[in-house]
């Protein structure tokens, strides 16, 4: 008999992995508490911008396995429950937020059947699945808990969800193990890697793996600041060091840093664990990786600065991308929409162009201008910022948009364009890390 599967939380991670689940042929419930979230999923519509997903959801659908409902009776008879909910940042404090967590495993645990699984896959403080499983036990002791972190980067969300670099389930049980392994037969036919963990190892990876990422990212933004300080060139740099393979290339674009739901408040949620559990000296470092990272948004700004002179009143600056990265329409925490609202703050005239994420970004910030174009973007600039790498801003014409802005002057803050192709065309280049530019 195939499994039947919940999806607790219809977010980004939920939704997806719905959707995925269903793909490999399981009956999958989404649930959620938001009707209109509900409603809007049900008809194949996916609430943001993910590459793939809103076919694969609509195709699903239709194939009558994936249903999504905010009842959550409707999820007493499946065999597997996915708690998918977020885990923001408390506001107030570098601690996560785990009030949808705790709501989700309370619900669920009056529902489950004997014999089912809760799997949390939420990015929660070691130690969150421990006390989760006893509050699951104490409330329905027929039902198992276990802890199976996702990896998935948005952008890229269906593909990593159905084909993942690694499968880590946290378990206290073979038999529980034995279920995440005919959730994940056709994974494991593939000859993903599977590694066994305890509950606190395995919500440990989590969020190991987002501090060495963030840590990779500060490290070459930091290596940045030394260039333009001493005269070299970052990306040269990480090219060179990228070629040996301890080190790899990945991760080492230099630039405005790290932004989104994950990374910021990850490393923010795992120093304050650090600190209940009295090793906070250990993750001192991530304190450096934050401040450094916070710091390249600033030195765009000086950059800014440097060429418009200190009063940026009435000065018109053209803003490419307010994305956190390419190929997302998601704003949260995002370094591009925090270096345009803190210039305009200062009395700039911001415009703004991202081919996805203008409506997300005018929702927190509206009083930005958001326009349709590049073209519409570098009308009349003073000075122009590319501030998330989107591919068509690589492929635009600079000695077409030449012609457009009042002063022909860019700031690559992802070290991304052609700075060659823009100088040619008469451009003043400036990029972080590069000290010639
Ligand atoms: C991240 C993790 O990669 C993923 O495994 C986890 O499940 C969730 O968090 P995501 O938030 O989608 O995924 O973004 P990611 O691709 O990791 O990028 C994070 C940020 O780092 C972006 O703002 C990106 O622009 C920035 N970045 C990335 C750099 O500044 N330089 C780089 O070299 C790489």
């Amino acid at each position: 008999m195939t499994l039947r599967l919940s999806v607790i939380g219809t977010g980004y991670l939920g939704a997806t992995h719905a959707a995925c689940m269903s793909f490999l042929g399981f009956e999958v419930v989404g649930l959620d508490t938001d009707p209109a979230k509900v409603a809007l999923l049900a008809q194949g519509k996916v609430p943001f911008y993910e590459p793939e997903l809103e076919e694969l959801l609509a195709q699903e659908i239709a194939s009558g396995r994936l249903t999504f409902t905010t009842d959550i009776n409707a999820v007493a008879d499946c065999d597997v429950h996915f708690i998918c909910v977020g885990t923001p940042q408390k506001a107030g404090s570098l601690a996560a937020d785990l009030t949808y967590v705790d709501a989700s495993l309370d619900a669920v645990a009056r529902v489950a059947k004997n014999g089912s699984l809760v799997v949390g896959k939420s990015t929660v403080p070691v130690g969150t699945a421990a006390r989760l499983r006893a509050r699951l036990q104490e409330i329905n002791p027929g039902a198992d808990l276990a802890w199976n972190p996702e990896f998935l980067r948005e952008g890229f969300a269906v593909d990593d969800t159905l084909r993942p670099n690694r499968l880590v389930v946290g378990v206290t049980s073979d038999a529980a193990e034995n279920i995440l392994k005919e959730v994940y037969a056709s994974n494991l036919k593939d000859g993903t890697p599977w590694v066994r963990a305890d509950l606190p190892t395995a919500e440990l990876v989590k969020v190991a793996a987002n501090s060495f990422l963030a840590t990779k990212i500060s490290f070459i933004n930091a290596m940045a600041e030394i260039c333009e300080a001493a005269g070299g060139d970052v990306t040269v740099l990480a090219q060179a060091i990228g070629y040996d393979p301890r080190i790899g290339n990945r991760f080492l674009q230099a630039g405005i840093g790290f932004g989104g739901g994950c990374l910021p408040k990850d490393i923010r949620a795992f120093m304050a664990r650090a600190q209940e559990l009295g090793a906070d000296q250990a993750l001192e470092f991530l304190r450096e990786i934050d401040s450094i990272n916070l710091r390249a948004r600033q030195r765009v700004i000086e950059l800014v600065r440097k060429d418009l002179g200190e009063n940026l009143q009435g000065k018109r600056v053209a803003v490419l991308g307010a994305a956190f990265k390419p190929d997302s329409d998601d704003v949260r925490d995002s370094p591009a929409l925090d270096i345009a609202a803190q210039i305009h703050a200062a009395g700039a005239d911001v415009v703004i162009f991202d081919p996805k994420a203008n409506e997300s970004a005018a929702k927190r910030f509206p009083a930005l201008t958001y326009v349709s174009s590049a073209e519409e973007c570098f009308q009349g600039a003073d000075i122009v910022l590319h501030l998330t790498e989107w591919k068509q801003f690589r492929e635009l014409d600079p000695a077409q948009l030449k012609g457009l802005v009042k002063t022909p002057i860019i700031i690559d803050g992802r070290n991304a364009l052609n700075r060659e192709a823009w100088k040619a065309a008469g451009w003043h280049f400036r990029a972080l890390g590069r000290a010639d530019s």
